[in-house]
């Protein structure tokens, strides 16, 4: 077989070992060829291409980000561009092609599979919101880096004596502010999901102060918004991939409080630091279990799929179902983080 590999959309702690599994298994016990696609589609789209044999995958499986390269691709771009992969898929002779990505590189899976190219998808994202896997690689190690951030920053707010909005990624889901700051012990958690009311969260973070602690500690994911009317907040409009920019929560809602509550308050924006470095164990065991599936998947023609992990077993999930909604934080897990909000 000939396969092709590609890492598309935002980077993510364990693409390299996904790569790394898909060159083992290929090209090991299959004795296929792979090849690697330089900075995801485009490199499919512009026939942009280096062999991977096992010299290539070397050393990698501890290393952040991808040697693949990534970028995001417009999707009116990609659309455009369908007959034009189709042709270099046929010219390459390959039997399939597997790009790992999130939710808008699933799409494009879809879109690619749809006209009839040979696709099986790995999911990955830091933001764990792909509906159709339990978990994606990346997220474990998001978690703990911001995790590591909290544990360090309550040290800092408690010598001062402030408010720390510490604001961590997810742009539609709370994955990662739920679980870092259940696993910090953060005073509040503000997710996408459950729009807050600026009174509720002053007087939750003011109550802390009443009962005699000196420093608070509110974890907010990126998304997240005031509910209707309760504070202005302005969105950031769009960016030229559809994609929502961000106009600083945590900012806004540091000047918020240190308003009301009287007491310093200072915003601290985590951002990349939780996408880069190296992959936990955890991540590295997915996404290289994730790599030897896909393979598995070609071998055996099961394309229009993506992997996902069910429980503790790896499995296969049609790519339209796995793109017809986002994981969302359900109210009961919201619950479960004993918040006050
Ligand atoms: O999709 C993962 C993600 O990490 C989001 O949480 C975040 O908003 C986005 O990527 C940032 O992407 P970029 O690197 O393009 O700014």
């Amino acid at each position: 077989m000939r396969i092709g590999v590609l890492t598309s959309g935002g980077d993510c702690p364990g693409l390299n070992a996904v790569i790394r599994s898909v060159v083992h298994r290929a090209t090991v016990d299959h004795g296929d060829e792979v090849i690697g696609f330089q900075d995801g589609w485009k490199g499919l789209l512009e026939c942009d291409y280096r062999k991977l044999d096992l010299d290539a995958v070397s050393g990698i499986l501890p290393l952040g980000g991808t040697i693949l390269g990534s970028t995001r691709v417009r999707p009116e771009h990609l659309r455009d561009g369908v007959e034009r992969a189709r042709g270099h898929v046929a010219e390459l002779g390959l039997d399939a092609v597997i790009p790992i990505g999130g939710e808008g590189t699933l799409k494009a899976a879809r879109l690619l599979s749809d006209a009839g190219l040979p696709i099986v998808g790995v999911p990955k994202t830091i933001d764990n919101d792909i509906a159709s896997t339990d978990v994606t690689f990346g997220f474990d190690t998001a978690v703990g880096v911001a995790t590591e951030a909290l544990d360090r920053l309550k040290t800092t707010a408690e010598s001062h004596q402030r408010v720390l909005i510490v604001e961590v990624m997810g742009r539609h889901t709370g994955w990662i502010a739920l679980h870092s700051g259940m696993a910090a012990g953060a005073h509040a958690i503000v997710v996408p999901e459950r729009p807050f009311d600026i009174e509720e969260l002053t007087r939750a973070v003011g109550a802390r102060f009443e009962a005699g602690k000196k420093f608070a500690i509110v974890v907010v994911a990126e998304g997240a918004k005031p509910r209707e009317g309760t504070m202005d907040y302005e969105a950031g409009g769009t960016d030229v991939y559809g994609h929502e920019r961000f106009a600083g929560i945590a900012r806004h809602l540091s000047v918020e409080l240190e308003r009301r509550l009287g007491k310093e308050a200072r915003a601290v924006i985590l951002g990349h630091v939780q996408r880069g470095g190296t992959p936990t164990a955890y991540d590295r065991v997915l996404a290289t279990r994730f790599g030897w599936h896909a393979v598995e998947a070609a071998h055996r023609g099961a394309f229009g799929t993506i992997t996902a992990l069910r429980g503790t077993d790896i499995t296969l999930v049609p790519l339209a179902a796995a793109v017809e909604r986002l994981k969302t934080v359900p109210a009961e897990r919201y619950a479960e983080a004993e918040c006050v909000l």
